[in-house]
């Protein structure tokens, strides 16, 4: 076991992706490498002919190792099961966020316990399926008690907690909008913003109890008042707003981005926001997959998240979400990959993770494949073989 005074060597690396160019190519993959482990971090990368001695050893036999994923989209405290909900959308029931509402009334109801139990198995489900980093929302409160119990706990769990107030206005307030945007913007948000790092809000005008532009636009600039970065969910379920809302609040990422417009994907391609796709978002709601080459070939930074959630998306994997990119958004598997890891971190303004260059956090997998692209080409095996977070053994 590495501990943070010792070293540690991880050799018989038989292809090694580090995300980082100067090794060539967007993933700057290396093979018959080794990885140097010090200090949490990354210490040293190279041919396996040349790796120095450290005081411990994995050997990875000929596998492939990779950094760890980064979900940058998660709603990952909740309670409640939807899976009836579920069932009748794969009947035929479109998903319009009504089922929102069940989860809140769930997550309300529900002890600090419980909910801390649920929300760290999730985690851990994700760990073990080679996520190393994960942002959190909140959303499923929309009460200042619920909303701040949710932030604490996620924070308990990552640093990337998001005050997401503005999920939906909640049946209460179903007549009186205006006092509950007045609430998420004022005492709730003063209430949350110290457990949080981001803004959120649902900007979906198609969904009756989503934001519109004005009322988004009110969330995101008390959130930037309060200290907060922004992100938005935007043009999920129809055209909207969101993306352009997004770009002019210099938000890190607009997520979902289903429906497109040209002149958003030129909005997206002229700034620093990055499109996060979820595709296992329409995998679970069949709904129209993203058009991830559009964005793509106008030179948009995509990112790519699990969602997860009780409504529209019940798994917690990045390879699902990566084999799904390939197969269903025709990305690459290279492009998939670098969007799972360094996408993911570009989505979450971190240079610290999503990459095997010296001086990142040594967060990374190995996996029981000869290539990445196994992710894509086994879909639903069990490949994830180790995870090392900050440079020690994870689970098992
Ligand atoms: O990102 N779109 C809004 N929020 C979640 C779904 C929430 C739910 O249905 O519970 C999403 O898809
Ligand atoms: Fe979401």
């Amino acid at each position: 076991m590495t501990t943070d005074d010792r070293s540690l060597v991880i050799t018989g690396i038989g292809e090694l992706v580090t995300n980082d160019p100067a090794h060539g190519g967007p993933l700057g993959v290396l093979h018959d490498a080794a990885v140097v482990v010090a200090d949490r971090h990354v210490a040293w990368v190279g041919p396996a002919s040349q790796a120095p001695s450290a005081d411990d050893r994995l050997d990875a036999d000929g596998r492939c190792v990779l950094p760890g994923f980064v979900d940058s989209h998660s709603h990952a405290v909740f309670a409640g099961d939807r899976s009836a909900e579920f069932t009748a959308r794969m009947a035929g029931t479109p998903y319009t966020g009504g089922g929102i509402a069940t989860t809140v009334a769930a997550t309300r109801a529900a002890s600090d316990g419980e909910l801390r139990r649920r929300a760290r198995c999730l985690v851990e489900e994700m760990l073990g399926q080679g996520t190393t980093t994960v942002e959190i929302k909140s959303g499923y409160g929309q009460d200042v008690a619920t909303e701040v119990r949710t932030l604490r706990i996620a924070r308990e769990l990552t640093e990337e907690t998001t005050f997401l107030g503005a999920h939906t206005v909640p049946a209460e307030y179903a007549h009186d909008r205006r006092a509950y945007l007045d609430l998420v913007t004022g005492p709730m948000l003063a209430a949350c913003a110290p457990h949080a790092r981001w803004v959120d809000v649902f900007c979906e005008p198609a969904a009756p109890t989503a934001f519109d532009a004005d009322e988004a636009r009110e969330v995101l600039q008390a959130g930037r008042r309060a200290g907060l970065l922004v992100r938005v969910h935007g043009n999920q379920l129809g055209h909207g707003p969101g993306v352009r809302l997004a770009v002019e609040h210099g938000a890190a990422s607009v997520d979902h981005c289903t429906y497109l417009s040209d002149d958003d994907v030129a909005a997206l391609a002229a700034s620093g926001t990055v499109a996060t796709l979820l595709p296992a978002v329409e995998f679970s709601t069949r709904s129209p997959y993203p058009d991830a080459r559009r964005l793509l070939d106008a030179g948009v930074t995509v990112a790519l998240a699990t969602d997860c959630n009780p409504g529209t998306c019940g798994s917690s994997s990045m390879p699902l979400v990566v084999a799904l990119a390939v197969r269903e958004l025709r990305m690459t598997p290279e492009q998939a990959l670098w969007s799972a890891t360094a996408g993911g971190a570009a989505a979450l303004r971190r240079a610290d993770v999503g990459s095997l260059r010296v001086g990142a956090r040594a967060d990374l997998v190995v996996l029981d494949a000869p290539t990445f692209v196994h992710l894509a080409y086994r879909p639903g095996v069990p490949l994830v073989h180790t995870v090392l977070r900050e440079g020690r053994p994870t689970g098992g």
